[in-house]
């Protein structure tokens, strides 16, 4: 069954990508499409409404991008955004100037509660602007629906036309109700009915899979993190066993994680394939004590590992990669740039792809996870906590040993479940094991023991922390097991630097 449709047309705003998202958890399936798109296109699509982003033009200049007026003239209802407000303004005779005082943030906004776009809302709001040019003369047959203090027209709206505009961008978190306003014009304006789901995203892109790569194979490099993990089990929906996952054990993963994940995977309509690459990876780090000389060893060598495995099966196979939108930000918007992840950025030419997969490009993080649940897979594997590529060997200051590794795996669980168990608040947890000897006693022997590090941090974007205020007794417990079950260390710290000036993980 078809879904709605609601059709947002791309101006070059940055938020195209979260309108996109908020019309999803409105329940309402939209497509991203350029802003020229033809009117035959438009009318293929038969969308229940459009959206216009931002973008960073302005619209008198010749090269700014526009749209065919014949978009306001389907009948169709339309919300114009930022850029969005001023191209609707400029096509039905309206002014656009440049602001005095450009407004830029979160910024105390007056509204009319009796309009359609801000009905169940207070006339006080605070909206998010960020813009230098304003509608000065709004178009014929639209009434003002909002104000700020220098912008005349924040909002506007042509009821019989089903037209609406916001200087503001209602799709951002600044804007406080932002959700209201956009379900008040997806409801009220359009007609949604809701009916789209992330089951929905599923089934379209087990379709749009299905129809990429025919019967060819695709390989997978999974690395238990959530976006491979995920994007492995809905490529095994879409073509079972034709998908050939290859994890590659570093040696340098947390207690039972290789276990897990070849447990979880290999119970799956896939072929799982398990590289045990310990001994190449220790090999690689064998007296190493820098921390970006370990990393650029173990990112060299993970290409040639999966590349060694890849080959049995990359005859004509398509490349899947889990990439979600927040990576496709990183790596240049619009670019088809093959993420350079360390399990496949590096691949030798001679490896001929037919193409590369990537079912979750247009979602975020928390939907990613959705996702998952959805698909099966367990709760820990989905919420699992950021993992360095290098795993493990960056959590070891100074060399890597076998010894060191076992050590830091039994500290780090004992960590991980006293946290779980007390129910503290943190983002990411881990333990470090320390270079620093320092004397203990145990019974009546002196001990030369290491020294563990316990970090805890509570962050949103992992771009800045603030260290976890994790209770005493939990800390207690944590030292004394540890201290108690793992031979080696006789001694526990508490990280308690935030985000800068130190960060997240110790090397
Ligand atoms: P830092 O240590 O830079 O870490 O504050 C920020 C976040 O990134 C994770 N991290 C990595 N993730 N490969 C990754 O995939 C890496 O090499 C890497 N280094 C750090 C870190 O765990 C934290 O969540």
């Amino acid at each position: 069954m078809k879904n709605q449709t609601v059709l947002i047309l791309d101006f070059g705003g940055q938020y195209k990508q979260l309108i996109a998202r908020r019309v999803r958890e409105l329940g309402v399936y939209s497509e991203i499409k350029p802003g020229a798109m033809s009117i035959d296109e438009i009318k293929a699509i038969d969308p229940i409404g459009i959206i216009f982003t931002g973008g960073p033009n302005s619209v008198y200049a010749d090269a700014s991008p526009k749209c065919d007026k014949e978009v306001l003239e389907l009948g169709i209802p339309v919300l114009g955004i930022c850029y969005g407000m001023q191209l609707m303004t400029y096509l039905l005779g309206g002014t656009v100037t440049s602001c005095t005082f450009s407004e830029y943030g979160r910024i105390d906004t007056a509204v009319e509660p009796d309009s359609l776009f801000f009905c169940g809302l207070d006339s006080d709001q605070v909206t998010l602007m960020s813009h230098t040019d304003y509608v000065s003369v709004l178009p014929e047959g639209f009434v003002n629906t909002a104000h700020t203090r220098n912008c005349p027209n924040a909002a506007a709206e042509n009821l019989e036309k089903k037209l609406f505009m916001t200087q503001f961008h209602p799709e951002v978190e600044n804007t406080r109700n932002g959700m209201t306003m956009l379900r008040n014009f997806l409801y009220n304006a359009c007609g949604a009915t809701g009916d789209y789901t992330m089951e929905d995203y599923i089934d379209r892109q087990v379709a749009a899979v299905r129809a990429q790569v025919g019967n060819k194979k695709v390989i997978l490099g999974l690395s238990g993190g959530v976006d491979s993990s995920v994007c492995a089990a809905l490529l095994s929906k879409a073509i079972g066993d034709r998908l050939v996952c290859i994890y590659v054990d570093h040696g340098f993963m947390r207690k039972n994680e290789t276990a897990q994940i070849c447990d979880v995977f290999g119970n799956m309509d896939l072929q799982f394939v398990c590289v045990h690459a310990e001994d190449r990876f220790l090999a690689q780090v064998a007296g190493v004590t820098e921390p970006e000389e370990k990393r650029k060893r173990i990112g060299a060598e993970f290409p040639k590992v999966f590349y060694d495995e890849a080959v049995k099966y990359a005859d004509a196979a398509f490349l899947a990669q889990g990439t979600i939108y927040p990576d496709v930000i990183e790596s240049g918007e619009g670019g088809d740039v093959i993420k350079s992840h360390h399990n496949v950025g590096g691949l030798p030419k001679d490896i001929q792809f037919a193409g590369v997969v990537e079912p979750l490009r247009g979602l975020f993080k928390d939907e990613v996870r959705k996702v998952g649940a959805l698909l099966g897979l367990p709760a820990n594997l989905v919420n699992r906590q950021p993992f360095p590529g290098p795993g493990l060997a960056i959590r070891i200051v100074g060399e890597i040993t076998r010894e060191k590794l076992d050590s830091l795996r039994d500290a780090d669980a004992i960590l991980r479940a006293e946290i779980e168990k007390a129910g503290c608040k943190a983002d990411q947890y881990f333990a470090v094991l320390t270079n620093t000897h320092s004397v203990g006693v145990m019974g009546d022997h002196r001990t030369y023991g290491y020294v563990c590090a316990l970090r805890a941090v509570c962050t949103n974007d992992f771009m800045t922390c603030e260290y976890a205020h994790l209770p005493h007794a939990v800390l207690a417990k944590i030292s004394s097991r540890i201290t108690n079950e793992v031979p080696g260390i006789n001694r526990v710290v508490f990280d308690i630097t935030d985000k800068p000036p130190a960060t997240i993980e110790w090397e």
